[in-house]
Parts: C-alpha cells; structure tokens; sequence
C-alpha cells in the first residue's frame, strides 16, 4: 500500500474531522466543477460521528456543505425497512439529514420496503441511471464513496466469498450474507472503483488485525473484499486511528519494501 492512501490519525475523534475536511475538499471541488456533489455514505458504526459532525451548528462545516447541490446515495443496506434500527438510511438520517434539512429530493435511498431484495437492487440500479443520466453500459462516478470494513475483510455488503465479487455489468446487487444470515443490498466493485475518491474510516482496536492483513499481505479479494478496492481513476485513501493501525509496519519498514 502506497504511504500516500493511508493517514493515520490519533482517534476516532481526530478521524472525523479529518474525514470532514476530505468530505468538504471534494464537495467544493465537484460543485465547482460539475455543480453537483454525489456521495455514497457507508453504514456500520464508524462514520455516525462523521455524519453528526457535518450537520452540528456547534461546528463551522455544516455552513460549508454544499447540503442542495449534493444528492445523497449509500453504499449499502440492510434489507430491513427504513426505520429498523438496522437501517443504514435511519443512522445516516438521523445524524445528519435530518438535522440538516436536506431536501427529499436529494436523497436517494435504497426502498427496501420491496420485500423481493432483488426488485429492490434493480430499483436503486434505475435511480443511479436516472439520477447519473448514465446510457446502458456506463457506471456512476461518485465524487466521494465512503466505506469501513468488517473484522473478516468485508466492505460495503460484499462478503468474503460472494458472488458479488465477480460482478462487472449490474451498478448493484442483491446479495445474501450467510454469516448473518439477513439480505442485503450493495453497489458493485465497477462501481465503487469508479468514484473519484474512495475513503475507508477504519478505527479501533479490533480492525488491527485485519486492516495488517488487507494493506500487507498479497491480494486475495475473494477471501479479503477491501483488497478490491482499487479506483481505476480516482484516489483511495485510508483514513485510520492509531489503535486499527497498531499492527501495522512501521513507514521506514514499509518504505523499503513499496
Ligand atoms: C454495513 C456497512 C459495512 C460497514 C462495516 C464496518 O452495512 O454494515 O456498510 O460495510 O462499513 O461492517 O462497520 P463498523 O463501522 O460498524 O465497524
């Protein structure tokens, strides 16, 4: 892993406001260049703080969020309905569109109230065309997707192993998670490879494991999905605390081998 796509941070605090500060450097660039900001927000727990962070009047940024300009997408989501505590719309909802009044125009989430989780995917497949104004064969480019990862290598809904994995034509897949034994709904690795940023939050003690093993050992995606992540034209970076990176290889160690 190039030094440059990984940024180690103190903590969690310190890792939402880095991500604030790479959320609004790429809102600015994308609204200046093509009047629009398109985000895919990740679910899990990591980026809750990054969503309250943008929207809370206590801090300068909510005043500086492109809020109309941006339409608001997810990487990911539960097949639970949107106001299940499980759903990553209701986290993200409530910690910032809400909060920050974000017209319902501008949210696009996924309508899982479809109880057929394959009827669900092609749905939010026809919303990015429509709202990307894609043809056939084109894929979305996101200014910024964010993403996490599991403790077994995960990233968005892809798990290790999952026929998603293999997936080069649909923009997003229905997919059953085994290990959890629930449906889910996911945008593909065309798509997430396409965004112009990619942004991994990483944090925490238990990721240390993993996160070694995803940046350090060879590629193995099918067993390590992060591993896939890799922007065909965009930046990746990897936004992590001390505590994820503690097993990693110190940068002079790193250096010698890149
Ligand atoms: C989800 C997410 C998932 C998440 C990782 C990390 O729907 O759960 O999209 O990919 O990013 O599981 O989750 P934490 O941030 O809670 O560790």
């Amino acid at each position: 892993m190039p030094l440059s796509n990984l940024r180690i941070v103190a903590d969690s605090r310190e890792l939402a406001h880095i991500a604030v500060e790479e959320y609004l450097r790429k809102s600015r660039d994308a609204v200046n260049k093509h009047g629009r900001f398109r985000v895919a927000l990740s679910g899990g727990s990591t980026p809750t703080s990054l969503y309250q962070l943008l929207a809370d009047p206590a801090w300068p940024y909510v005043s500086e969020v492109p809020w109309s300009w941006t339409d608001f997408f997810w990487t990911d989501e539960r097949h639970v309905p949107p106001d299940h505590p499980d759903s990553n719309f209701r986290m993200a909802n409530e910690a910032m569109l809400i909060p920050a009044r974000v017209p319902a125009e501008n949210i696009h989430r996924i309508k899982t109230e479809n109880g057929n989780t394959t009827e669900v995917a092609r749905d939010y497949e026809n919303t990015l065309r429509k709202v990307f104004s894609l043809t056939k064969d084109q894929f979305p480019r996101f200014d910024v997707i964010l993403l996490g990862m599991g403790i077994e290598g995960h990233t968005a809904s892809i798990f290790p192993g999952s026929p998603v994995l293999k997936e080069k034509r649909r923009l997003a897949a229905a997919t059953y998670v085994e290990k959890l034994k629930t449906n889910r709904i996911t945008l593909t690795i065309p798509v997430l490879n396409n965004a112009d940023l990619i942004l991994f939050l990483v944090s925490g003690p238990e990721k240390s494991d993993i996160l070694r093993t995803v940046l350090e050992h060879a590629p193995n995606p099918n067993q390590y999905p992060a591993q896939a992540i890799k922007p065909l034209h965009g930046e990746l970076l990897w936004l992590v605390d001390r505590a994820a990176a503690s097993e990693l290889r110190p940068p002079e160690q790193a250096l010698k081998t890149a």
